[in-house]
């Protein structure tokens, strides 16, 4: 049994971690590999290509929400992962929602219906980018996936028209799910039975493997390993964030959903608990700072709670530096299209939210923990963009690179 807050101890390192001298954070990611890059090397610590630890007694801090609204969750797991198993006590890799949604739809037959309503999978905004897919099916279906995603897309581009028009959301699904839209309601699906029919025998195809894709290579097993709270130098680090109203006893909890079988897994009573550390949004709110005090007093070593999730310009401070919301919008696809999904692998008509770019550079901030104070990391141009481009290009087409 796990009792102790500093999770460490729960993942069977405990006393063995040496005293760490500096945090660098890096926040929500959002499966863009290139600028995970990017940040894993502005740290510092990590020789990427040696793969070797030269950041001394410093730790490196993930924040969450490695997939989604990007098309390279698979990369970015495999990269943090491998950090995460290079070297366990120097990296650490905490729960967002939008992997635990990502675990959920992998390994439960209903996907996060009891999270979300509905498997992630068939939102049409926001959660798994379509191409996506592309990692997770074998090269030989590469081509026609990729006629299928243009079509996808461009019923997609149908649905961004409309919301334009209606200057709101329009509530489409991938499927008809709570009466809403689905996305064969638009054209070219809309009155095309063959069209809709081949698509939607892709969709399910696709999903099948990622799901299994996820198990097998044991991605499944790590996210469901990462803890959803992590105690270092001074700070507290949670996805989401935790409610004043949060017991001693709850956050004894927050360690790893653990190791059991998967559906027990997400069956247990912390369910709701944890759901609500990477997904509370209340310490940014108005009276946030008389909550953040009332997580802190139960910590007696902490002094500050660093947050992702909520995405801003900039990594922010506030209340007197007790509270970090360290998710700067590192990935540039979120930067680009928000909530859209747009082609970057297919090249689509680029209409409406489809229409801005990808920047080349990485934006955004990461944060040094030092003593107690800390300082944003801007971005830096480096001579390893240029390769690093090359490589996380590996599924996009050349025309498409360049853009990249
Ligand atoms: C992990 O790092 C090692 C050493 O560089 C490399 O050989 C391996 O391909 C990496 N694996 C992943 C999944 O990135
Ligand atoms: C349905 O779409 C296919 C593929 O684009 C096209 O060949 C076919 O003509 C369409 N059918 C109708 C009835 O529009
Ligand atoms: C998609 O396929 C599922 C199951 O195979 C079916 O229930 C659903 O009606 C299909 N939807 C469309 C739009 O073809």
């Amino acid at each position: 049994m796990c009792l102790k807050l500093l999770l460490l101890a729960c993942v069977g390192l405990g006393e063995r971690i040496p005293k760490v001298e500096e945090v660098f954070i890096i926040g929500d990611l959002h499966a863009d590999i290139h600028c995970a890059k990017h940040w894993v090397r502005r740290s510092g610590y990590v020789d990427l290509d040696a793969w070797t630890w030269t950041g001394g007694a410093s730790a490196l801090v993930f924040m969450g929400d490695y997939v989604d609204r990007g098309p390279f969750s698979r990369q970015v797991l495999e990269l943090v992962r491998n950090l995460t198993t290079s070297f366990p006590e120097k990296v650490f890799a905490l729960m967002g929602n939008h992997d635990l949604y990502f675990l959920a739809d992998a390994v439960l037959p209903q996907g996060a219906r009891d999270l979300m309503g509905a498997p992630v999978q068939d939102f049409s905004y926001a959660f798994i980018h379509p191409e996506e897919y592309l990692n997770w099916i074998l090269p030989g279906e590469q081509a026609e996936a990729s006629s299928k995603l243009s079509t996808l897309f461009a019923a997609l581009g149908e649905v961004y028209a409309q919301q334009r028009r209606k200057r709101g959301p329009v509530p489409v699904m991938l499927k008809e799910e709570f009466g809403q839209m689905s996305i064969f309601d638009f054209a070219p699906l809309r009155h095309n039975a063959t069209l809709s029919n081949a698509l939607n025998q892709s969709l399910h195809f696709w999903q099948r493997r990622l799901a299994r894709g996820m198990r097998d290579s044991g991605l499944a097993r790590w996210l469901a390993e990462r803890p959803f709270a992590v105690e270092l130098a001074g700070a507290l680090f949670v996805h989401g964030g935790l409610p004043g109203k949060t017991t001693r006893e709850q956050l004894d909890m927050l360690g790893p959903l653990g190791d059991g079988d998967f559906s027990e897994l997400f069956s247990s009573g912390r369910l709701d608990l944890l759901h609500e550390a990477v997904t509370y949004r209340g310490l940014h709110g108005a009276a946030g700072c008389s909550e953040v005090d009332k997580v802190l007093d139960l910590l007696p070593d902490i002094e500050m709670i660093v947050l992702g999730h909520t995405p801003g310009e900039e990594v922010r401070r506030s209340c007197g530096n007790r509270l970090v919301s360290a998710d700067s919008a590192l990935s540039r696809y979120y930067r680009a299209y928000g909530n859209h999904y747009c082609p970057v692998q297919v090249a689509a008509e680029r209409k409406g939210a489809c229409r801005r770019t990808v920047a080349k550079q990485c934006a955004g901030q990461a944060s040094r923990l030092r003593g107690g104070q800390l300082t944003p990391v801007p971005s830096e141009p480096n001579p390893y963009e240029a390769s690093a481009k090359r490589k996380a290009g590996r599924l996009i087409s050349e025309a498409n690179a360049e853009e990249l």
